[in-house]
């Protein structure tokens, strides 16, 4: 992955029409791999999301000792061997791009009496991973090498026995969470993760799913307390996996802003954790119809009727965050059109991701023409009323979001956006040029 491919650039040709179907989510299918990794028997997946990242977790869960098939597009079968029996693996785990196939695996491993090296790419080498580690040797396994400042790669050493700890994130994150889930699976007592600020729950409902016993109650204003007993008895399930909100948002967005757009997403996943972005779009006046809310496999799904529309800048603020943290560079693109000022509070962690992506945001939009300043953690996008110049070529810094949302941006400015490296959208969303392509936007 860590090859240049070809620059890109989008330009803008005519309305976004049609109908799309984002691809699978990728939180979810990172955990159906993994949980069918962790019960003994046959877990069938359907809707698996065939991005870089969600197939490395898939040769993770097999060098740990599961049979990974693929049967089809999306189709998946995966034969566990269950909580306890994981093979260490011979080689070690590298896990691209992907912060959660690692942070994951991490807890899977550090829970099992097995010893296993973990490392990335270049993005991935610069993630702080002592969040993760240090609640993992809190339940006794060991860090016997990691590079500078809790870098990977690291090796780790699993314990056979995990103690039971109570743990509250220093930082609102779903990865940390289940992280400390995965790895409280294999002990003896019970373990408790108790969040400030609610995170995305997927874990949590898959573990439900597949037959672990874990409550769930309110914490404070906006947390919550998660209890797991360890050493469930995991029966294999079948996981339909639902299409990733991260995804949708850029046909979105991109509709939002093209003049005369009027598409229909389907099959967006709706939970509540993952929707921040639809409410901040709806505040600063977008014309989004939600049809047909329905259940699929345990999540609710609906399909979106988005159609151009002016917007105007809103105060985003930071209890927000966790349930959009990875549409923020999506938005900055959504507020530059805007006419006003936006603000998005409490974006510390986006310094963390596969980029420095307040950075990268910021420098993306200078590069269009459009004002911006970070205040602290916040950013402010001075929006330029439908009116954006483009131009330009981004630095996507390994990073497939800030990589897909200036293309978006491309599509509704005067002149057309380049970016420097399209290689890392195919972590994420392989099909993103040519699913856009399909409701006409245009790409060279
Ligand atoms: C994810 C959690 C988020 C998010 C990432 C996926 C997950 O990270 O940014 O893309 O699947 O748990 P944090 O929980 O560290 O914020």
């Amino acid at each position: 992955m860590e090859a240049l491919a070809p620059a890109l650039q989008a330009r803008a040709a005519g309305p976004l029409r049609g109908r799309v179907k984002p691809p699978g989510d990728k939180s979810i299918s990172h955990r159906a791999l993994i949980l069918g990794l962790l019960c003994i028997g046959e877990t069938k997946i359907e809707g698996l999301l065939e991005g870089d990242d969600v197939l490395r977790t898939a040769a993770a869960c097999a060098a740990l000792g599961a049979k990974v098939e693929r049967l089809g597009e999306g189709h998946w079968r995966v034969q566990g061997c269950g909580i306890g029996s994981l093979l260490a693996p011979r080689e070690p785990l590298d896990f691209g791009n992907s912060g959660t196939g690692m942070r994951l695996m991490m807890g899977v491993a550090g829970g099992h009496a097995i010893t296993a090296c973990f490392d990335g790419d270049a993005s991935l080498r610069k993630r702080p991973m002592r969040r993760i580690l240090d609640p993992l040797c809190l339940m006794g396994a060991e860090v016997l090498s990691q590079s500078e400042g809790g870098r990977c790669p690291v090796v780790l050493k699993g314990t056979s026995e995990p103690l039971p700890i109570e743990f509250s994130p220093p930082v609102a994150s779903a990865q940390i969470k289940s992280a400390v889930l995965l790895a409280g699976l294999n002990s003896p007592g019970r373990t408790v993760v108790i969040e400030a600020s609610a995170t995305r729950d997927h874990t949590e409902r898959m573990l439900k799913h597949f037959g672990a016993s874990l409550s769930v109650e309110p914490f404070g204003d906006h947390g919550k307390k998660i209890s797991l007993e360890g050493r469930p008895e995991l029966r294999p399930a079948h996981v339909m996996v639902p299409s990733d909100p991260s995804s949708a948002a850029f046909s979105l967005v991109a509709a939002t802003i093209v003049p005369g757009s009027d598409i229909i997403i389907e099959g967006m996943m709706m939970n509540p954790l993952r929707i921040g972005l639809l409410t901040t779009l709806l505040d600063m006046g977008a014309d989004i119809e939600i049809l047909d809310r329905r259940d699929e496999g345990g999540e609710e799904v609906a399909d979106l009727r988005v159609r151009a529309a002016p917007l105007r800048g809103v105060d985003v603020p930071e209890s927000r965050a966790p349930s959009m943290i990875d549409e923020y560079p999506i938005l900055a693109v959504a507020a530059a059109f805007a006419s006003g000022e936006t603000r998005m509070r409490g974006l510390a962690e986006l310094r963390v991701k596969e980029s420095d992506r307040l950075a990268a945001v910021a420098e993306g939009l200078r590069e269009a023409g459009v004002s911006n300043h970070i205040v602290d953690d916040d950013l402010i996008v001075e929006g330029r009323a439908g009116d954006v110049e483009g131009g330009g070529m981004v630095a996507t810094h390994l990073d497939h979001r800030i990589a897909m949302s200036f293309l978006c941006l491309g599509l509704a400015s005067r002149r057309s956006m380049g970016i420097d490296d399209s290689s890392m959208i195919a972590t994420s969303f392989p099909k993103f040029q040519s699913l856009m392509e399909q409701l006409g936007a245009r790409f060279s």
